[in-house]
C-alpha cells in the first residue's frame, strides 16, 4: 500500500491551507494562523501522531490585503510538503502546483524528490489558475478559461511520462515539444502520487474525471451558514443533493474508464459546549472579519459595491465571512461535528480538507475527541 491517502477505505480528514498565514479564515483576531515554519512543523507533529490523513496547502503568491494582508504570507507548498514529509512518518503531504507556473520537468522532479523523502506519502493537488493579480506579478498572461485546462492536461501528460517511463522519449504536443526527456528517479516503490484537482466549471471537472484520482467540489452552504453553521435535519435535502452529485460525478468518471474518490472542503470550530463553539466561531469569522481582504476576493470575482445592489453585496460578503470563505463551517461540540462528518461520509465523501482558525490550538482536541467518535461509527478505520 502507497499511503493512508490512498487506499480509499474510511473517512479521510485533512488540514487545509496551513502553509498561508490566517489560513482560510478572513480574521483579524490575535489567534489567527501565522504559518511560520516552527508552526508547521508543531501542526504536521500534531496531524502525524493525532491521526489526520493528509496535509494540503494552497498554491497563493500574494495576499488580498487589509491590516493583516490575509494570505500575505505563504511558503511555497512543494518545498513545504518536503520540508514536512522529512520529520512525519504517516500523514500524506499535499503540494498545490499551478500548472502554467511551473515547467512540468521541474515540477515533476521537486514532486518526486518530495516523495523519496517521505516515502510515498507526497500527493498533488494539480490547479488551473485563476486570480489574474498572481499570474500579472509573473509577468503570465492567463489563457482563455477552457484552455487552462487543455493546457493542464498537456502538462499532466508530460509530469506523468517522466514519473513513469524507463526509457527517453519525445514529446510533441500543442504546447510541449521536448526532446529526450528523462526523469530518474522514479516516484517512491514503483507506484505514483495520488493527483487531485478543485475545478468547480464543467471543463474543470471533466479535467479531474479524466485524470486525476481524486475531485475536491466546494459545496455552498450558505442556509447552513444562515442557521448558524451546523448541519440540522431540517437540511438533509442538502446533503441528498450532494449525495447524488457525488453519485453523478462518479457515474461521469465511470463512463470514461475511470475511478474518483470525491473530498470536501469546509471549516471546524470544535470546543467542549456548542455554545462556547458558536461564540468562537462569530467572535473570529465576522466580529474580526478582515473585511477589507473579503471584500478584495469578491473583487477578484468581479463583484464590487459598484455594480452590485447594496442588500445582495452584503449578503455575499457575510456569507464569504461565515463560510470560511466558501467552504462550508462546522460549528459545535464533538457530537454534532462527528455526526456532521458522519453525514458527508454517508453521502458518498471520501473525506474533508479543513481549517482551524490555529492549527496548533485546535488540533488537538478534535484528534482527542472526534477522530475516535468518528471511529467508534465505523467510519475509520
Ligand atoms: C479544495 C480546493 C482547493 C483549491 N486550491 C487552490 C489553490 O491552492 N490555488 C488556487 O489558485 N486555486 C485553488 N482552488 C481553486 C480551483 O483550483 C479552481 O480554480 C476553482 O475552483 C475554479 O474552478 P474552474 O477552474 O473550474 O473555473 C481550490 C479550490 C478548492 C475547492
Amino acid at each position: 500500500m502507497r499511503n493512508a491517502m490512498g487506499n480509499n477505505t474510511g473517512f479521510k480528514v485533512g488540514l487545509f491551507g496551513a502553509n498561508l498565514s490566517s489560513a482560510r479564515t478572513a480574521t483579524i483576531v490575535p489567534d489567527r494562523w501565522s504559518a511560520d515554519w516552527k508552526d508547521c512543523l508543531e501542526m504536521a507533529r500534531i496531524a502525524d501522531e493525532g491521526g489526520i490523513d493528509f496535509l494540503l496547502p494552497v498554491g497563493r503568491w500574494k495576499g488580498y490585503g487589509g491590516a493583516t494582508d490575509f494570505h500575505g504570507t505563504s511558503l511555497e507548498t512543494i518545498t513545504w510538503a518536503a520540508g514536512l514529509l522529512a520529520v512525519t512518518k504517516r500523514v500524506t503531504v499535499f503540494g498545490t502546483v499551478h500548472a502554467p507556473l511551473f515547467h512540468p520537468l521541474i515540477a515533476a522532479k521537486q514532486m518526486v524528490t518530495a516523495d523519496q523523502i517521505g516515502q510515498g506519502r507526497f500527493a498533488l493537488n494539480i490547479v488551473a489558475g485563476w486570480n489574474e493579480g498572481e499570474f500579472e506579478m509573473f509577468g503570465i498572461p492567463q489563457r482563455e478559461h477552457d484552455e487552462r485546462y487543455v493546457y493542464a492536461e498537456e502538462w499532466l501528460e508530460v509530469m506523468m511520462r517522466a514519473w513513469t517511463e524507463p526509457e527517453p522519449f519525445d514529446v510533441e504536443a500543442r504546447y510541449f515539444k521536448l526532446r529526450q526527456v528523462s526523469g530518474k528517479p522514479k516516484p517512491f516503490g514503483g507506484t505514483r502520487p495520488l493527483i487531485m484537482n478543485a475545478g468547480s466549471s464543467g471543463v474543470g471537472q471533466t479535467f479531474a474525471m479524466r485524470n486525476c484520482d481524486a475531485f475536491f467540489t466546494s459545496m455552498s452552504g450558505s442556509r447552513i451558514v444562515q442557521s448558524g453553521g451546523y448541519l440540522t435535519d431540517q437540511q438533509a435535502d442538502l446533503l441528498d443533493l450532494t449525495a447524488r452529485r457525488v453519485v453523478e460525478i462518479k457515474a461521469e468518471a465511470t463512463a470514461l474508464g475511470r475511478q474518483i474518490e470525491v473530498y470536501t472542503q469546509g471549516q471546524i470550530i470544535c470546543r467542549p459546549t456548542r455554545k462556547e463553539a458558536e461564540d468562537y466561531y462569530h467572535w473570529a469569522n465576522v466580529e474580526n472579519a478582515e473585511w477589507p481582504a473579503i471584500e478584495r476576493m469578491l473583487e477578484l470575482h468581479g463583484m464590487t459595491r459598484a455594480n452590485t445592489p447594496a442588500d445582495v453585496y452584503e449578503a455575499k460578503r457575510m456569507t464569504m465571512a461565515l463560510s470560511g470563505l466558501g467552504g462550508r463551517p462546522y460549528v459545535g461540540d464533538p457530537d454534532m461535528v462527528a455526526n456532521d462528518l458522519a453525514r458527508l461520509a454517508n453521502a458518498g465523501l471520501r473525506g474533508i480538507a479543513f481549517s482551524f482558525v490555529n492549527f496548533v490550538k485546535d488540533a488537538p482536541y478534535f484528534c482527542a475527541e472526534v477522530l475516535p467518535r468518528l471511529q467508534r461509527m465505523g467510519l475509520r478505520g
